[in-house]
Parts: structure tokens; C-alpha cells; sequence
């Protein structure tokens, strides 16, 4: 049987600059026969919300496939942390490769879409959450009976026992809105937290990129220009060449659940640290007060990761497919 999926995403493809990664994991979602896409949802993230809306809109009419599509706010959960993290609304001077749409506030509300859609399946659709967490979070507080219809969420975001990649201490999905980070960890639903701990021991190299490019079919063109920033990343300032695969890793954890090892966790987002807000907190109740108090446990964090079957899934879903387009 399918798994009905909705998607809450931050896709940059087609805006230059934009992490064009979760574009890779909607594309695995789409070629991927045990998946069922009820819908996708866009967040404010790694690029506006409009532009993501219209990246997502660009990717699905390219696959040809009518699935519906919504977008959330221009601004984070909190109100006194949207005066920190306005930026992420703005950066006007990114450049727009697909044609840029308006999404209308009554008809492609996308919390108001996610209490419907799971309300009226009730137990049987799964988020997958590859952006900040603001979305999930409006849905929760405007509908506080959606918990009881959602079965599981899967959310890339947070770091367990490693360092962060946007501060010291936090992951950016959560470091850009913390407080909805929250609201979602203490919800009672069950999560699924697919951490850097494990997304780290994934890659794209420059390669693999690159040789995108080499099929002339017009969708290998447009990803070649979208993630020109990516192979051209300035080595001496950033040490990483290429991609993490971070949310096709979280989307492959969906698709086959025994690629990741996972262990039990009480995780909260630090949301009035100076410096760690956004730090994902996890007790595996293995600290003196973890062993004191016995958290309950709200999360299976993956600490660990398959990575040959993982690249062979990718390669297959999305890489192999690419290679495969005929002009
Ligand atoms: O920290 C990794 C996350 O932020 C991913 O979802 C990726 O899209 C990045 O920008
Ligand atoms: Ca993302």
C-alpha cells in the first residue's frame, strides 16, 4: 500500500543562490511508487515564500503532475523573532530562473490545507518536513485537534550530537524558526528527526552535479543553471564541495525506513538561548538528569545511516532518472 505523504518544503531551485536540494527529494518523492503525494507545502526558508511556491510549481508541471500546492506566511511563527529573522522574507536580489507566482491567502492557505487534508483522512497521512517548521506549527496552534489525525512526522531538522551548520549549535530548518520548532516537538505527535548527524554522511559531489548538465534535455538544463552557485561554491571560504543530501535523506527515510538506525529521544528547541537558539536539545536520558527524571521520549532521532544503500536509492530515483530524460 502507499503512504500518503504531504511535503512542507523550502524549494530554491530555480532561484539562484537558494540551496537547490529539496527540489532532489520532491523529485525522489515523485519517482517513488511507495509514496503517494497528497500535497506539497511551501515555507519561508531557503529562499521567500513565494519564490519557493514558484520553484514547486515549476518542478511539478515539469513531472507533469497535478498535485496541490500551497504556500504559508512571509514571516515566522513568533512575532518578536520575525523582527530577527526578516531577512528571510527579503533577499529581493536573488535571481528568479522560473516565473514568479502569487500565491492568494484564502484559497492556498497551507496550514488550513494540512488540517483539512488530514482531518478528512484521518491516521493516514504522514508529514514530511524539509524546511523551518512554521507551517506545522500554525496548523497546530489554529487546529488543535490535528495532532490526533497526524500519525507521524518526518522532519529534517536539528543536531543531535554534532555542531550546527547555520551557528555552532543549531541546524538552519530549526535556527530559522525555533519557536514553531517547538510548538511541533511538544505536540504529542510521534516524530522522526533526521538530524546532521546523519545527513553529513551524505554528499553530491561537484561530479555528479556537473554531469547533470551533460543531457541536453531542457530539465537537465534548467537544474545545470540552478545549481551553478553549488559548483561554483568558493573553497576558500566554505570547505565543502557539493551537496549535502539532507532532505533526500530525509524523504529515503520515508521510502525505506531501515536505511537509518534510530534511537529514542526527548528533544526540545532552545528558544531563549544568546547564542543556541535553534539548538535542538536531545536527551537520550544518558545525562544525570536524563537518568534522574526518565524524560518521555517524543522522538527517534537516526544516529545512524546506510550510506551505500542510501546513494544507491538516490541514484536510482533521482540521479539514474535525470540521466534518462530524452530531449
Ligand atoms: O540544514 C539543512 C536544511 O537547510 C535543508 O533542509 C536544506 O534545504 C538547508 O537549506
Ligand atoms: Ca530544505
Amino acid at each position: 500500500m502507499q503512504k500518503k505523504i504531504i511535503i512542507d518544503t523550502d524549494p530554491a531551485m530555480g532561484t539562484k543562490g537558494g540551496d537547490p536540494e529539496d527540489c532532489f527529494a520532491i523529485m525522489m518523492a515523485l519517482n517513488s511508487p511507495e509514496l503517494e503525494v497528497v500535497g506539497i507545502t511551501t515555507v519561508q526558508g531557503n529562499v521567500p515564500v513565494e519564490r519557493g511556491y514558484s520553484n514547486a510549481a515549476y518542478l511539478l508541471n515539469e513531472f507533469n503532475r497535478e498535485i496541490p500546492l500551497k504556500a504559508g506566511p512571509s514571516h515566522t511563527f513568533d512575532e518578536e523573532r520575525n523582527k530577527e529573522r526578516i531577512w528571510l522574507s527579503q533577499r529581493e536580489d536573488m535571481e528568479q530562473l522560473t516565473p514568479l507566482l502569487k500565491p492568494e491567502k484564502a484559497k492556498d492557505d497551507a496550514a488550513s490545507f494540512i488540517y483539512e487534508k488530514c482531518k478528512q483522512n484521518s491516521g493516514e497521512i504522514e508529514l514530511v518536513t524539509i524546511g523551518p517548521l512554521t507551517n506545522i506549527a500554525i496548523a497546530l496552534s489554529n487546529y488543535p485537534d490535528l495532532k490526533d489525525h497526524i500519525p507521524k512526522i518526518t522532519m529534517m531538522a536539528g543536531a543531535a550530537k554534532t555542531p550546527g551548520n547555520i551557528t555552532p549549535s543549531a541546524e538552519f530548518n530549526v535556527w530559522a524558526d525555533p519557536e514553531a520548532a517547538d510548538v511541533v516537538f511538544t505536540s504529542g505527535i510521534p516524530i522522526v528527526m533526521i538530524p546532521l548527524d546523519v545527513c553529513h554522511q551524505t554528499r553530491m559531489s561537484r561530479e555528479e552535479l556537473i554531469s547533470i548538465g551533460d543531457n541536453p534535455h531542457p530539465f537537465c538544463q534548467f537544474i545545470k543553471e540552478a545549481v551553478d552557485p553549488w559548483i561554483n561554491i568558493r573553497t576558500d571560504l566554505i570547505s565543502d564541495e557539493g551537496l549535502h543530501l539532507y532532505d533526500s535523506l530525509a524523504m529515503a527515510s520515508v521510502i525505506s525506513p531501515n536505511l537509518l538506525t534510530y534511537k529514542s529521544a526527548y528533544v526540545r528547541t532552545e528558544t531563549a538561548g544568546l547564542l543556541t537558539a535553534g539548538e535542538t536539545v536531545c536527551e537520550f536520558n544518558e545525562s544525570i538528569m536524563g537518568k534522574i527524571l526518565k524524560q518521555k521520549f517524543n522522538a527517534e532521532v537516526a544516529l545512524e545511516l546506510d550510506v551505500v544503500r542510501f546513494n544507491q536509492l538516490f541514484q536510482e530515483r533521482v540521479t539514474g532518472y535525470l540521466r534518462s530524460l530524452k530531449s
